[in-house]
């Protein structure tokens, strides 16, 4: 079995750390934190490796998994480089979706294989994410020596691996973003929307909940053009002209919001047939103030 190292080890580390050892995929060695309390925190919650207070304390190790936020991944790798840890063909990997594994340059340069897997999950709590890690979806670039190890490593503990292109890295993860914090602050507009209009926060909560909740069920059952409704896929323009003139009265930044999300719906209903062309360039028009 393949020894683990792991530099970083908050909620991805844990998580990962504690399947795959429980897999029997790989041996977890040594474990790096901040401090040694953390990294002995996360040792007794893997339940398997040792805590260890600084680089120089660790052993050489076939496998490097770099878990620390994503500010720190290039320095800390390039501690690793330097400290001479690395022995040719070890593979040096990282968590993150947003940065390319390119930023393990520094332990390429020490003969290092090096790649990215990147889950497609939201780890809010390392127990919950054990639970529920199966299934999860990972792109994976770098290379291919390194994939060949760590792709059957992540499909052991219920990964669906995909490849994705290095360069395309910061795009890809913006998807996420959008998905996913920004449908946060998208509700968050929503509330603020309600609240000038008048309606508390919690109220406005439970009044859009089950709309809210009904609307992700059908983009995922039925695809987001089929998921949308209101005034831009009924081709309601006067509707939208009066509704974008109140929005940009109380808040500009709001306008800019409604006009650029506004075309993307009339793009989505124009592609599904819900919109004419002559209604769709009307729409166009609305939202782009003329
Ligand atoms: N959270 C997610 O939903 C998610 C999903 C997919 C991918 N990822 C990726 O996973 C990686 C880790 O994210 P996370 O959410 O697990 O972060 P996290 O919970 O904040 O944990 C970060 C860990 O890195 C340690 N650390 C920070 N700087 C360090 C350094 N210079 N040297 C050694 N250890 C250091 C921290 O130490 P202490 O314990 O001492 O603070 C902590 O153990 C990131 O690259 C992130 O993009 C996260």
């Amino acid at each position: 079995m393949k020894t683990l190292n792991i530099i970083g080890s908050g909620r991805v580390g844990r998580a990962c750390g504690r399947m795959w050892a429980q897999a029997g995929v790989f041996e977890i060695q040594d474990v790096l934190t901040r401090s040694r309390e953390s990294a002995a925190e996360a040792v007794k919650f893997i339940g398997a490796g040792d805590a260890v207070g600084g680089l120089a304390e660790m052993r050489g190790a076939d496998v490097w998994m770099i878990a620390t936020r994503d500010d720190a991944i290039v320095p800390s790798c390039r501690t690793l480089a330097d400290s001479g840890k690395i022995t040719p063909d070890d593979i040096v990997f990282h968590v993150s979706g947003a940065t390319p594994s390119g930023d393990l340059e520094p332990a390429r340069e020490h003969g290092a294989l090096i790649a990215s897997v990147h889950p497609i999950k939201t780890f809010t709590d390392a127990e919950q994410a054990v639970q529920s890690f199966p299934g999860t979806y990972c792109s994976a670039e770098g290379d291919a020596e390194a994939l060949r190890v760590l792709r059957p490593a992540f499909e052991k503990i219920g990964a669906k691996v995909f490849d994705i292109a290095s360069g395309l890295k910061s795009l890809y993860h913006s998807g996420g973003v959008f998905s996913c914090n920004y449908l946060v602050a998208l509700i968050e507009q929503a509330l603020r929307a309600h609240e000038k209009a008048g309606i508390p926060r919690a109220a406005s909560l439970k009044a859009l909940e089950p709309m809210v909740r009904e609307t992700v069920d059908a983009v995922f059952d039925t695809g987001p053009a089929r998921a949308l409704t209101g005034p831009i896929s009924r081709g309601d323009v006067a509707t939208v002209r009066r509704q974008l003139a109140a929005v940009e009265a109380w808040d500009a930044a709001a306008g800019g919001l409604y006009r650029g999300l506004g075309l993307i719906a009339v793009a989505l209903a124009e592609a599904d047939g819900r919109l004419d062309a002559a209604c769709a360039k009307e729409l166009r028009a609305a939202l782009s103030g003329r």
